[in-house]
């Protein structure tokens, strides 16, 4: 997709590279959102009330991330691409089980899911510096550090048994 113009001076060949690996990270957060809140949804248990509040917060703090990556794809010139259809194509996460019900369950399946995306965001982290994007690498350094520390609260489930 062709760039916009733009007074920004890092090179065209650099914000064409970016706004790629940008809209790559933007599909696999929307996607990753969209699997918090089935698990918020459909979450049940004892642990009902803490894990449906926690899903729906690691859903927030992807939209955050989402909007930040889109920004900066469209900040370099690019066209973010974050619409349900291209996700569905595009996502690299593995679709979400539809069939769980337990806290368990649902905390093993979303732990994987941040995992996998917290691995692509570091990949990114590297692709941008390699690149000499270094404001890029620093937006994914962020949504890395937020990524860490969603799965923990998530994972902190499956850590200890009493
Ligand atoms: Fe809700």
């Amino acid at each position: 997709m062709k760039l916009h113009q733009t007074r920004n001076n890092l090179r065209e060949k650099t914000r064409g590279v970016m706004t790629d690996l940008l809209n790559q990270q933007l599909c696999d957060a929307l996607d990753l959102g969209s699997q918090a809140k089935q698990a918020h949804w459909n979450v049940k248990g004892p642990n009902f009330i803490g894990l449906h509040e926690l899903f729906d917060k690691v859903a927030e703090a992807l939209q955050g991330f989402s909007d930040d990556i889109a920004e900066r794809a469209v900040a370099l010139g690019g066209t973010a691409l974050g619409t349900i259809q291209i996700v569905a194509k595009k996502s690299r996460l593995p679709g979400y089980p539809l069939d769980l019900v337990s806290g368990q369950k649902h905390v093993m399946a979303l732990s994987s899911a941040l995992a996998e995306f917290g691995a692509s965001t570091r990949d990114a982290i590297d692709l941008a510096a390699e690149a000499g994007d270094a404001d890029t690498a620093d937006l994914f350094t962020e949504v890395s550090r937020g990524v860490d520390k969603l799965l923990w609260l998530v994972e902190a489930h499956l850590q200890a048994k009493d």
